[in-house]
């Protein structure tokens, strides 16, 4: 449960004898450009805040995110990061089999395990890049009352068309289906692809300002369901406060039209993909290398044969204080697998150029005598 995340920059940090910002956390999945302009000074200013009790409700900040993205906030509900959703819905729910479509983030199956409902898991395969079949359930997926689907999938980066999720969800009405969207704004396609516009009662869309704003440490999601039922659920159960006084002023700082948010997120969309795509030019040299296609901040690759994440992935930090992220504890994944979270440009060069020498990348020529190839 406290395990299955990232690669630990912490542990990184006491093993190095170092601190944990003198590590490149390349196992993060937060934008490299953030916090947003401007965001820190302003809580800075407004550190006072936390000398006295928030919004119980957060009610503020739910009204604001209803008016940035045009819905009726009453739909709106708002927690301690999308975790807080992740871990309430089996209860709220009342989950007995949950269908978890794979290889994704591990929260959610840990999740409700730990409510006592059972897991199936869909896997992707690796030869068509991950890519989710939305098709019909079968064997003990039918038996299944929740279903779980991250849009753009953690680890793998994929995307699927709104056409195909709602086509799916409209298909099984008497099953809960809820739609992780924490990495759709690094998407140019948000907007033609996200749910929260949406009218399905069987649906539930989680939104995260965790990744695109770079604010994991103050914890602030949003959940958004047309059905009034599972709302009130949820608040019956949600505790005061659960949002806390400067996590509150950070989403309005955020939610501010007069803030430049729109162009902060355009700026970061049009970063991402030219440093993915040169990533993804220069590492497509090493040979046996394969690198997923990703509409997201982080990049999913398969080693060569014979090569380990784990083993790289010590390698790395220990020798450039680089912390990738090892894939092998993802359902559906092995050893072989390895996640980067893009960085700045130099971060992102230095790890690809070592990948490149420690992998043998061909230059011109295909190398002669790849290391760790086989
Ligand atoms: C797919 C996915 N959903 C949700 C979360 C949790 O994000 P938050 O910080 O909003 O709780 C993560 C974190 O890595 C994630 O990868």
């Amino acid at each position: 449960m406290l395990t299955g995340h990232g690669g630990n920059v912490h542990f990184w940090a006491s093993v190095l004898g170092c601190l944990p910002q003198d590590i490149v956390d390349m196992s993060s999945n937060v934008n490299p450009l953030g916090p947003m302009e401007g965001l820190l000074d302003f809580l800075r200013e407004r550190m006072d805040a936390i000398a006295a009790l928030p919004q119980a409700d957060a009610s503020d900040v739910v009204r604001r995110f209803g008016v940035r993205y045009g819905i009726d906030s009453e739909r709106v509900l708002i927690g301690n990061g999308t975790t807080h959703f992740i871990h309430a819905l089996p209860g709220v729910l009342g989950t007995k089999r949950a269908l978890v479509f794979g290889p994704t983030y591990s929260d959610y199956a840990d999740a409700f395990l730990q409510h006592g409902a059972a897991v199936v898991h869909r896997i992707a395969g690796p030869d068509d890049h991950f890519r989710q079949r939305l098709d019909e359930l079968s064997g003990d997926e039918r038996d299944c009352d929740t279903i779980v689907i991250c849009n753009p999938n953690n680890p793998t980066g994929g995307r699927i068309e709104r056409s195909v999720l709602e086509a799916f969800c409209k298909r099984h009405p008497e099953r809960f289906v809820v739609i992780d969207e924490s990495y759709l704004p690094f998407s140019d396609a948000e907007m033609e692809t996200t749910l929260l516009y949406g009218d399905l009662p069987n649906v539930m869309v989680l939104h995260s300002m965790s990744k695109m704003f770079r604010i994991p440490g103050l914890r602030i999601g949003f959940a958004m369901t047309s059905n009034d039922r599972i709302r009130r659920r949820f608040r019956d159960i949600q505790q005061p406060w659960s949002v806390n006084a400067l996590a509150q002023e950070a989403a309005r700082f955020l939610l501010d039209p007069d803030r430049p948010t729109d162009a902060f997120v355009a700026e970061t969309r049009r970063y991402l993909n030219h440093e993915r795509r040169r990533m993804t030019d220069e590492l497509a040299r090493i040979s046996g290398l394969k690198i997923y296609p990703s509409e997201t901040s982080f990049l999913l690759l398969r080693l060569p044969k014979g090569v380990d994440g784990a083993t790289l992935v010590e390698e790395s930090v220990r020798t450039h204080r680089i912390l990738l992220r090892d894939c092998s504890n993802f359902v559906g994944l092995d050893e072989r697998y390895m996640r980067i979270s893009l960085k700045t440009p130099d971060a992102n060069r230095r790890i690809t150029r070592w990948l490149c020498d420690r992998l043998g990348a061909g230059q011109e020529d295909p190398p002669k005598t790849p290391t760790g190839c086989s």
